[in-house]
């Protein structure tokens, strides 16, 4: 049977999935379901481009402490590929609220509150090319076949 066509999807380890030492478990989560990083860069998010990433929230009660807070210490951003790769990383990254969150997912199993819920994902494929194009240039995002990917999702290896 052939695989199903790959998405692309942002995902960035929030300032406090690194000030906890929380970054490899969520990336190891996220690797863990069979998704491929094929693009990674740490980096200090400022005001400007934190407006820009959270566009969509401007205006709501949340929005000044949500960029205080990404803006606050560096963080990692990533591009998983992968089959269903924007479904697959928002359900393993659990509800936003991590007090609904699922326990076995990221935030039902490391966070408690809301505003510190480790890790983002893009909530569509549409948002996810959008976000992925803010935070990486064309030439960062490098393709590449893995063999083991014929065991995870079929296809020729
Ligand atoms: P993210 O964008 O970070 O992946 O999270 P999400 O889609 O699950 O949640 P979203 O609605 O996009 O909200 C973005 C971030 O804002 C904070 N938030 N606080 N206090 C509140 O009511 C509230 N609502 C949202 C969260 O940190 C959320 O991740
Ligand atoms: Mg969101």
């Amino acid at each position: 049977m052939s695989a199903k066509a790959s998405q692309r999807t942002l995902v960035l380890i929030k300032p406090d999935a690194i000030q906890r030492g929380l970054s490899g478990a969520v990336i190891s989560r996220l690797e863990g379901r069979g998704l491929r990083i094929v693009a990674m860069k740490m980096l200090h998010m400022d005001e400007a481009m934190a407006q820009r990433h959270y566009a969509v929230h401007e205006g709501k009660a949340f929005f000044k402490g949500l960029v205080e807070f990404i803006t606050s210490s560096p963080i990692i951003a990533i591009v998983f590929e992968g089959q269903d790769a924007v479904e697959v990383v928002r359900r393993t990254m659990g509800e936003t609220d991590p007090v609904k969150a699922q326990p076995g997912t990221i935030r039902g199993d490391y966070a408690l509150d809301i505003g510190h819920n480790l890790v983002h994902g893009s909530d569509s494929l549409e948002t996810a090319g959008k976000e992925i194009a803010l935070f990486f240039n064309p030439g960062e995002i490098l393709g590449y076949k893995r063999q083991i990917d014929a065991w995870i999702v079929g296809g020729q290896p």
